[in-house]
């Protein structure tokens, strides 16, 4: 597990925490000032849902209404993903659990810089290792880019609907879809999302994930 100096006591103790309850409540009650982000958070938002679920989704960073709330996907994008998630018989709070790959809301909604997304890493992975997931959706090209690492160059709409896996995560079945905001953005590409979920519903029925 990544460790970091003894500066950094704090975020050891959150990092060693030996369950996700605790890793949850200490994060969250934490004054992390890992990166700039720090500064004009309201909450450091850790998930929504349920984290004794297998079924992980991964999105990009906490907007207004996530930072407000101190919980994921509660804005219009995570409105919308419910009521696709419902259409496939999955209540986001019930069956899966919500992170995102940085913690606390960038500035006007801008994609988190790298280096917040590298210091905000560990805790992204200590979640994944409490929580042990079988599978892992990841909500558009940010997602994607910072668990992937080895993609540098992709286009999303090539990645979409696809099953793989990544050594550095083994057992773990990866799932790429869009994001819901780009669905807000961009609503042609509803019937495509639609479809790429149909497929993840028959993986999770096939597995009795579900
Ligand atoms: N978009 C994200 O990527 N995450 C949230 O929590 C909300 C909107």
């Amino acid at each position: 597990m990544v460790q970091f100096d003894l500066f950094e006591g704090s975020v050891n103790q959150i990092l060693t925490a030996s369950t996700y309850l605790k890793f949850k409540k200490l994060l969250s009650g934490s004054d992390c000032e890992r990166c700039t982000l720090s500064h004009a958070r309201t909450n450091i938002v850790v998930d929504r849902g349920n984290s004794k679920s297998e079924i992980i989704f991964i999105g990009e960073a906490p907007g207004e209404k996530e930072d407000k709330q101190g919980k994921a996907f509660v804005g219009r994008a995570g409105k919308l993903l419910d009521e696709f998630l419902l259409e496939i018989g999955i209540q986001s709070d019930r069956d899966i659990l919500i992170l995102n790959v940085v913690k606390c809301r960038p500035p006007e909604n801008r994609a988190p810089l790298a280096e917040e997304a590298s210091a905000c890493s560990p805790f992204l992975a200590r979640q994944l290792v409490l929580v042990q997931p079988k599978v892992i959706v990841l909500l558009g090209a940010t997602a994607l880019k910072y668990l992937a690492k080895d993609k540098k160059e992709f286009e999303m709409h090539k990645e979409v609907g696809k099953f793989f896996m990544l050594p550095e995560y083994p057992g773990i079945q990866f799932f790429v879809i869009y994001h819901p905001a780009y669905l807000l953005y961009d609503p042609r590409k509803k019937e495509v999302f639609r479809n790429h979920l149909a497929r993840f519903k028959q993986y999770l029925t096939d597995r009795r994930l579900l």
